[in-house]
């Protein structure tokens, strides 16, 4: 299970974000009679608050307030961990009577610092609504708690042969309402496409208490507005996703991942046509990790690395996967891949490395995936998570390293290291800076440098981590003025009391 890591430190980056320029009355925060209301809604055992006459202590709430960073915390004093609608329901209702922000929290994987408080809102972690109601093994809809882990939920379909739809480095603590809220993309989009084409159906509690039961199984629904889509990715700012129906795909009967070390990142784009062309349907991602990257997973003990004398002079790293029908047909396709690439006049990579068993393909997965564990061992992380052409994914990393360099900043105690990896088929590059710690020189030197550079390219400056507290200031960078009114009128529709997730995505 993916550990929760807590701040050591507390340090001042994101706080300075939230400001409260609204025409409504601040907040309220939350007080011990509040507390004692909720006692009449919840056992006692869900109710973790520092207020008297608790004898809790902040310490003992840290790993609710603080981000799987560490870069982002919160000082809230209450934590509800409700374990059903009706009573999610309840707190809202008297949270929306009371006027006291809430923060609805999942896994608190998130990368942005949309879970948790800016200031001292009330948290409502899903972590104990976790029951799956009910699978369909013939059309695979899965109807769960959000709470629900998303690994849990893949140990669950498994036996019945089907798989989620989505898979990220997080499965082992991020729930599947925590991924709606977010939209999260991960290493099946490529192949089973995004949660706004994959969910079926939202049970969603709003921020007046109602509930707003949209939880169906059927595939097709053409009666007016489709309201599910609004709470995907919304990163709760308009109501809590406590039940969700998802379509699971079946299971293929063989998969097999390859990795390719290129010695020139302008080879990416040709290996990606070529592989598309050979393995058409049967492609299932196509991961990229520049040699940085790579070197940090390896060093950091993520999987288990190429032949060194093979990847010597790589610039970067492809990781291919397969999933077919049959395995000796995938193989077959694979290794005509392989010869293609070696045997051009000039070989578009060095080598080639194809899983041989179960464990080799885990492990093979592990170097992918371990990049943001080990991006955290390293140190503090600046994360930008970008749409951009695929042909400018270097250039992007490498402008930013420039520019921090002639800043100053590139040295062990500033910046440690620049480095990018992501999701080529989806057009999404994962641009880290690791420093030694997070200061507001550098911050200020990344930002709003990294938004500019991005929106140069007309790209997204958030391609699947959503938008948060951390980019919220930011959305003109990527939404038009319009768009950014009418999110604005359907937050206030939902929300007008601006009680959910305040401060995140839009800036009230
Ligand atoms: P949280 O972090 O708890 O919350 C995230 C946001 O959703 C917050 O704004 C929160 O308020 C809101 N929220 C949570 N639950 C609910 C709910 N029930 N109702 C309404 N709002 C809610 N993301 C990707 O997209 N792709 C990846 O490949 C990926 N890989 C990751 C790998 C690692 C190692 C880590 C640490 C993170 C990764 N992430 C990735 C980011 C993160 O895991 C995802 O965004 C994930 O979907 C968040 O789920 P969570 O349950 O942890 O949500
Ligand atoms: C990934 O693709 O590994 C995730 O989105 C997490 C990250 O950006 O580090
Ligand atoms: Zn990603």
């Amino acid at each position: 299970m993916l550990s929760t890591r807590l701040a050591s430190r507390r340090l001042a980056v994101p706080a300075r974000r939230w400001k409260h320029t609204s025409s409504r009355p601040p907040l309220n925060s939350v007080t011990a009679d509040d507390v004692a209301h909720f006692a009449k809604i919840l056992p006692q055992n869900a109710i973790l608050s520092t207020l008297p006459p608790s004898d809790l202590h902040a310490s003992d709430i840290d790993q609710y307030n603080n981000d799987w960073m560490g870069k982002y915390h919160g000082n809230s004093t209450t934590v509800l961990r409700p374990q059903n609608t009706k009573q999610v329901s309840d707190i809202m209702k008297w949270c929306h009577e009371r006027r006291i922000g809430v923060v609805p929290q999942g896994g608190n994987t998130g990368l942005v610092g949309g879970s948790v408080p800016i200031l001292d809102e009330l948290i409502i972690n899903l972590g104990n609504m976790s029951k799956v109601r009910s699978f369909d093994p013939v059309s695979g809809a899965l109807v769960a708690d959000a709470g629900c882990i998303l690994e849990s939920l893949s140990e669950h379909i498994a036996p019945h042969n089907h798989i989620m739809p989505l898979d990220l480095g997080a499965k082992g603590s991020c729930q599947i309402g925590g991924n709606v809220a977010t939209n999260a993309g991960g290493l099946r989009l490529l192949r089973y496409g995004s949660l706004h084409g994959t969910v079926l159906g939202l049970e969603v509690v709003l921020p007046d208490g109602t509930v707003l039961d949209n939880l169906t199984t059927i595939r097709k629904d053409n009666t007016g507005y489709d309201l599910k889509q609004l709470f995907i990715g919304a990163e709760g700012t308009l109501g809590i996703i406590t039940g969700v129906s998802i379509l699971t795909p079946p299971a293929p009967q063989a998969s097999t991942n390859v990795i390719l070390a290129l010695p020139r990142f302008e080879n990416v784009l040709p290996v990606f046509k070529t592989a598309r062309l050979h393995l058409s349907e049967i492609l299932s991602a196509f991961e990229f990790i520049d040699r940085e990257a790579y070197d940090l997973a390896v060093k950091h003990g993520q999987g288990k690395a190429l032949n060194e004398q093979d990847v010597e002079g790589a610039e970067c790293f492809v990781l291919l996967e397969t999933s077919g029908g049959k395995k000796e047909h995938d193989e077959e396709k694979l290794t005509g891949l392989l010869e293609t690439l070696l045997e051009a006049d000039e070989p578009l990579i060095l080598t080639g490395v194809l899983s041989q068993s179960p464990t080799q393909f885990a492990s093979m997965w592990r170097l992918r995936e371990g990049i943001t564990e080990s991006v955290s061992k390293e140190g503090k992380a600046y994360k930008y998570d970008i749409s951009i052409p695929l042909a400018a994914f270097k250039e992007v990393v490498d402008l930013t390293r420039e520019h921090l360099r002639k800043q100053g900043l590139l040295h062990e105690e500033a910046v440690k290291q620049v480095i990018g990896y992501g999701h080529v088929g989806d057009g999404n590059l994962h641009l880290n800076v690791i420093a030694a710690a997070y200061t507001s020189e550098i911050q200020a030197a990344l930002e709003p440098f990294v938004y500019e550079l991005v929106a140069s390219y007309n790209g997204s400056i958030s391609a699947e981590h959503g938008l948060g507290a951390m980019k919220a200031h930011a959305i003109h960078y990527s939404k038009t003025g319009v768009a950014v009114d009418m999110m604005k009128k359907i937050k206030e529709l939902f929300d007008p009391r601006g009680i959910m997730n305040p401060g995140k995505v839009l800036e009230f």
